[in-house]
């Protein structure tokens, strides 16, 4: 990743947004990926959409099966979404499930579901842009069910992160320029 995308990236994760697990029966099991880029599409007909990066091993699993859920995690699950999102391992290892008769995969507890097909996929720079036809959303079925969602937020993941910000900020304000080859990029990037 050269030092433009690292701080696209970064300036990308300054909006906040909520985190779904795609999920689907796959490969003789659960198969599926966080996704922080879903965005509801339309009401009539019901789609939604989600960002899928063309690096995805998972994608190619899921992409042509008759039907994917959507869960959207709620604040409370903020370990689920971390281990749905992290590459490699068994990502369902220790998280609630269920699958539907189509083979649509649930999160358990989640703030909301969607039973999708898939309508159209885009390619859109690094990413396809897929859109999904809600099929139905299907109710809670846990007395534990809250419809709070996780909320990711925040430029800086860690506090590393913070402090290559903060330190950035300084040096524009003091009009220095760094030389450094990452940095000069990133300089490039916000200030012209
Ligand atoms: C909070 C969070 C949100 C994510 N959102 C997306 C997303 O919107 N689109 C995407 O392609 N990958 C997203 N990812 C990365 C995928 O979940 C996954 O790690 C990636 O697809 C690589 O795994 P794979 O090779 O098994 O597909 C996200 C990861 C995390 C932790």
């Amino acid at each position: 990743m050269t030092a433009i995308e690292v701080e696209l990236r970064r300036v990308y994760g300054a909006y906040p947004t909520g985190v779904t697990v795609v999920a689907g029966l796959a490969r003789g099991g659960p198969a599926g990926i966080a996704a922080s880029s879903f965005v509801p599409v339309s009401l009539r007909p019901p789609l939604v959409s989600v960002c899928v990066a063309h690096t995805s091993t998972t994608w190619p699993a899921l992409r042509d099966l008759p039907r994917i859920g959507i869960s959207v995690l709620g604040a409370h699950q903020e370990d689920v979404g971390r281990r749905l999102g992290a590459r490699g391992g068994d990502r369902f290892a220790g998280v609630a499930w269920r699958s539907t008769p189509d083979g649509c995969v649930l999160i358990e507890d989640a703030a909301a579901w969607f039973d999708c097909t898939i309508e159209q996929q885009f390619r859109s720079g690094d990413h396809d842009i897929v859109v999904f036809r809600v099929l139905w959303t299907p109710p809670p079925t846990s007395p534990r069910w809250s419809s709070t969602p996780a909320v990711t937020a925040g430029c800086g993941r860690n506090r590393a992160d913070r402090e290559g910000v903060f330190s950035r900020e300084r040096n524009h304000r003091s009009g220095r320029r760094r030389t450094g080859g990452g940095r000069r990029d990133v300089g490039r990037v916000r200030f012209r």
